[in-house]
């Protein structure tokens, strides 16, 4: 039977079922969906509990399936649209300039020295060249790494030194709502504080930002690629397991961890969930609003779309410039069908005037999918009846991949449920489980959101270099059982459907931004001024949490002036900013001379939070001293 017979007369509660009892044998089915240059003896080992190993012995390749794979029957059709609103440029590269551009970018690369299995980290803003480098490393079966553009030069050097990158690409600047954003300085600076030091730097130059080079380190993007224009660089077969790519991503501690994806799994779980979820075809057009230094970009710009055969959409903007209809405006001009955003996008629009949405001709698309963050019924509602289209929620996490929860209307017509992203995703054995017992916990109990292993494809295969990290992280927190840990809470009605309750960690979700408090605070207290501090999210109507900071200072006298105590936020800020960047820029810095905590020194973050959100702080028999909540509660009053 092939891949497209699983779907015949069944509904999504009986093909879940059928992927969990016989994972086998429906696995081997998905895998017809994609190219296999030597087939898999085995579908899936798992005799080393939790690691999962897809396909084994199979060989294939990332950038083939999403790239060379249609250039027999699609040559000459749109494969990347590049549309800048920044700096107004605009190009369709077809399936054979796209395939032209990466074999040179992965010429440039074999002539920098990079081999398979070496690091390559890319540092860049949403321009072509990302993606050539991303489909370049997939095509040698070099490892990339891309850090998010709006991270700075701490962030960077931490992810430099966890993947000791032989090559970095980058480039001299991106740009957000109109203003310039220089790369090169914060990547220069993040090289100086690296360990591991990377040989040589690829830079492509915008003329945006005129930039240093380090002679015998930096190379000219333009330069290396008029030496290869004629290149030809063979696709690299992989065995499925090995290494496609790392993701750094937050978690409780104030180290990133190098999210690990495989080859073979990761291109039949996007290419399965294209199918299935996105029922994205061939030829037609897929835009995610997404950026590539997240896991949505990974799987909803670059590959998935392209392993379907449809041209994707890399968008540099912000969904208001020029004005509040640009988003709809690609839809009619590239007949988007298929267009995935954030929740958050979706609110910022909802403060605009309603007729952006009814001035463009949007017969063309079929859904728009939401995630990166809990959709509010509200924001779900209005853009549904604005558009007039199903608007798809869908759960899901940098390490899994692609969507845990979601509705598959590729399976079934499934109704979407306001407030819920939806079902179990086939492949994902969820259960929600007693934090405390490990039980599990009925309906409309809540409970921690947990996947009992084997994970399916797609999802992460360990932390980069650290397989005790992944254990340790995601395996081991429900008491008893060997399950994958989500860290989120959910809750689910009668009839099935989750509900996702927020996280049990201290991850905060920043506009659809997954940052750590952890780090954050790491990063105000290396200012010379602080003592302690705390970092917590807060609920905001519009970025759905922002990070709130309380700070103790070493010298509380250095904030008794308001001018003082203004100027130390700005330089706290500031600080945040250099270091990490400013997405995570706490949106106000609180001083008091006393943090809440336990008796046994543990700070209070879930009552710090509660209190800013003006909930009941909870159970507060273990705190030392109940006035530090008085000092809150007076800051949070006292604002400027
Ligand atoms: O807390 C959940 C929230 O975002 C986290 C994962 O973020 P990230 O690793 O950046 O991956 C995003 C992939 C879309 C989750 O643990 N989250 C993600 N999607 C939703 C969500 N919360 C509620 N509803 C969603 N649809």
């Amino acid at each position: 039977m092939g891949a497209g017979d699983a779907t015949k007369a069944t509904s999504l509660k009986e093909f879940h079922a059928r992927s969990i009892a016989d994972r086998e044998g429906f696995w081997a089915e998905q895998a017809a969906l994609i190219d296999w240059h030597e087939p898999f003896r085995r579908v899936l080992d798992y005799t080393n509990p939790p690691f999962t190993r897809w396909f084994v012995g199979g060989r294939t390749n990332l950038c083939h399936n999403a790239v060379d794979r249609h250039l027999a029957s699609r040559r000459d059709s749109p494969a990347l649209i590049f549309v800048s609103t920044e700096t107004g440029a605009e190009r369709t590269y077809t399936f054979g300039e796209l395939h032209r551009e990466v074999v040179r970018m992965a010429a440039i690369m074999r002539e920098l020295g990079v081999r398979r299995g070496d690091r390559v980290l890319i540092y860049m803003p949403m321009i072509p060249e990302a993606t050539f480098a991303m489909l370049a490393c997939a095509r040698i079966g070099a490892i990339h790494s891309v850090v998010f553009g709006g991270f700075a030069s701490h962030s960077l050097a931490s992810r430099i030194d966890d993947a000791s990158p032989v090559l970095v690409v980058s480039a001299d600047a991106g740009s957000r709502a109109g203003k310039v954003v220089p790369y090169k300085p914060l990547l220069d600076a993040a090289i100086g504080m690296a360990r591991n030091k990377p040989a040589n730097v690829v830079m492509v130059d915008r003329g945006l930002a005129p930039f240093e080079r380090v002679a015998g380190r930096d190379h000219d993007y333009a330069a290396l690629r008029e030496r290869h224009l004629d290149a030809e660089v063979p696709v690299e077969w992989l065995e499925s397991n090995e290494v496609s790519y790392t993701l750094y991503t937050s978690g409780t501690t104030g180290v990133p961890k190098g999210v690990q994806r495989d080859v073979g799994g990761y291109a039949v779980a996007l290419a399965a969930s294209m199918k299935y979820i996105f029922c994205g075809n061939a030829g037609e057009t897929y835009f995610s609003t997404s950026d590539i230094g997240w896991v949505v970009g990974h799987s909803y710009i670059v590959y998935g779309p392209l392993i379907a055969g449809m041209a994707t959409i890399m968008y540099e903007g912000t969904p208001l410039r020029p004005d509040a209809g640009i988003l709809w405006k690609l839809v009619e001009k590239y007949r988007v069908t298929v267009m995935f955003s954030a929740p958050t996008a979706i609110r910022v629009l909802k403060k605009q005037d309603p007729s952006w949405l009814t001035r463009y001709d949007l017969s063309s698309l079929r859904a728009l999918f939401l995630a990166g963050e809990p959709l509010d019924e509200p924001t779900a509602r209005w853009i549904g009846e604005a558009l007039g289209k199903p608007i798809v929620d869908n759960y899901w996490q940098t390490e899994t991949g692609w969507p845990i929860l979601t509705v598959a209307h590729g399976i079934e017509k499934t109704p979407t449920r306001l407030g819920s992203p939806g079902m179990p995703m086939y492949g994902y054995d969820l259960r929600l489980l007693h934090e405390q017992t490990g039980e599990e916990v009925g309906v409309d109990q809540k409970g921690v959101v947990a996947i009992v292993p084997p994970l399916p494809p797609g999802c992460m295969q360990t932390v980069w270099g650290d397989d005790d990290r992944f254990v340790r992280t995601y395996f081991s927190t429900i008491p008893g059982r060997l399950v994958y840990s989500t860290f989120d809470w959910g809750i689910r009605d009668a009839d099935g459907y989750y509900f996702i309750l927020g996280r049990t960690d201290d991850v905060i979700n920043v506009a659809g931004h997954r940052l750590g408090t952890r780090e954050i605070e790491e990063s105000l207290s290396s200012h010379p001024a602080v003592a302690e501090c705390a970092v917590v999210g807060v609920a905001d109507s519009l970025k759905g949490q922002v990070a709130m900071a309380f700070v103790v200072l070493k010298d509380p006298a250095q904030a008794a002036a308001q001018d003082a105590r203004l100027a130390l936020e700005g330089d706290l800020m500031a600080t945040v900013d250099r270091q990490l960047g400013a997405v995570a820029r706490p949106a106000r810095v609180h001083f008091v001379t006393l943090l809440p905590k336990t008796r046994s020194g543990k700070v209070l973050r879930r009552s710090i939070q509660a209190i800013c959100e003006a909930r009941d702080p909870g159970d507060l028999t273990t705190i030392e001293d109940p006035g530090a909540l008085d000092q809150l509660r007076q800051a949070l009053g006292s604002r400027t």
